[in-house]
């Protein structure tokens, strides 16, 4: 799909992952609306979330390149959200042709100890976040001739880690939908695809993975990034958004990919 002048939704887009790809987008010559929870916190999540300033400079960022951008504070986990979300995108950029479910949350600890409300939380935003998403797009891209899905998964979701089940299952489920999705829609000229980066120093590993891997591993945490994506990826080094958002246009930009989740991981996860 040719990307000039196509209209595009990154959901947690403040900071990291979500503002490479919205950044990449705009690049590729999309315009592109950014939506972020953007309060900082939403009563569960144990580290700050994305704020409302951040996102006002992914949007910065994207208006400097000369495209089309709105910004929107919305809740993926909330339907009347989402709704809300998508007619300001069409009221103020046109319509519709690209939706990347980036939006995620991460929590770490052991089954045994999980609370509901974690377990319930991980579960709202990564996977029924996606599933709301793709509702309430699907009519949209149909009414443009077809578009795209990029769902954000994770290594995470292809294998299964101690003291991450619901970080795991929750993007092991974004795989699935995925997959289903692109059977689904593929008659109307939508491609779905995921993608599943590995290991990158955003806020959800730093805040959350580091002090994990430190523990596990008796390393200290300055260090056990690293030393981890040392050990644990062929090209023996961390990804970063700008990876991340360059695999988002491929999928974008590819004619006849649809219901793959390809890894982003250097060589961190070669299934
Ligand atoms: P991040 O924490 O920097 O960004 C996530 C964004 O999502 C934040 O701006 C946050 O405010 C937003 N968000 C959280 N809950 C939301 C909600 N209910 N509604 C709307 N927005 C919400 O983390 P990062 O690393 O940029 O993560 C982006 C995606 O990449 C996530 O889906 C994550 O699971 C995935 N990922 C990250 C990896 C990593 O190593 N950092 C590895 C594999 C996947």
């Amino acid at each position: 799909m040719d990307l000039e002048g196509k209209v595009a939704l990154v959901t947690g887009a403040a900071r990291g992952i979500g503002r490479a790809i919205a950044i990449g987008l705009a690049h590729a010559g999309c315009d592109v609306a950014v939506a972020d929870i953007a309060q900082n916190q939403d009563g569960i999540t144990v580290y700050p979330l994305g704020s409302d300033a951040e996102l006002a400079v992914t949007a910065g960022q994207v208006r400097k390149l000369g495209r089309g951008c709105t910004a929107i504070q919305a809740d993926v986990t909330k339907p009347a959200d989402v709704e809300q979300m998508m007619q300001t995108i069409e009221q103020r950029l046109g319509g519709l042709d690209i939706l990347v479910a980036n939006a995620g949350i991460i929590m770490a600890g052991p089954v045994a100890s999980m609370s509901e409300a974690e377990w319930d939380r991980i579960f709202s935003v990564n996977v029924k976040g996606v599933f709301l998403c793709a509702r309430a797009a699907i009519p949209r891209l149909v009414a443009r001739g077809g578009g795209r899905i990029v769902n954000v998964a994770s290594v995470a979701g292809k294998t299964g880690r101690a003291g991450l089940a619901g970080y795991c299952a929750s993007k092991a489920a974004v795989i699935s939908m995925t997959q289903s999705m692109a059977e689904e829609l593929g008659p109307m000229k939508i491609a779905v695809n995921a993608i599943c980066p590995g290991y990158l120093k955003t806020a959800m590993f730093t805040q959350v993975l580091n002090p994990l891997l430190a523990r596990l591993y008796h390393v200290p945490e300055d260090e056990v990034f690293e030393r981890f994506v040392q050990r644990q990826t062929f090209l023996g080094r961390g990804q970063t958004p700008e990876d991340i958002a360059e695999a988002t246009i491929y999928l974008c930009r590819a004619e006849n990919v649809t219901g793959i989740a390809l890894t982003v991981a250097g060589g961190g996860e070669v299934h």
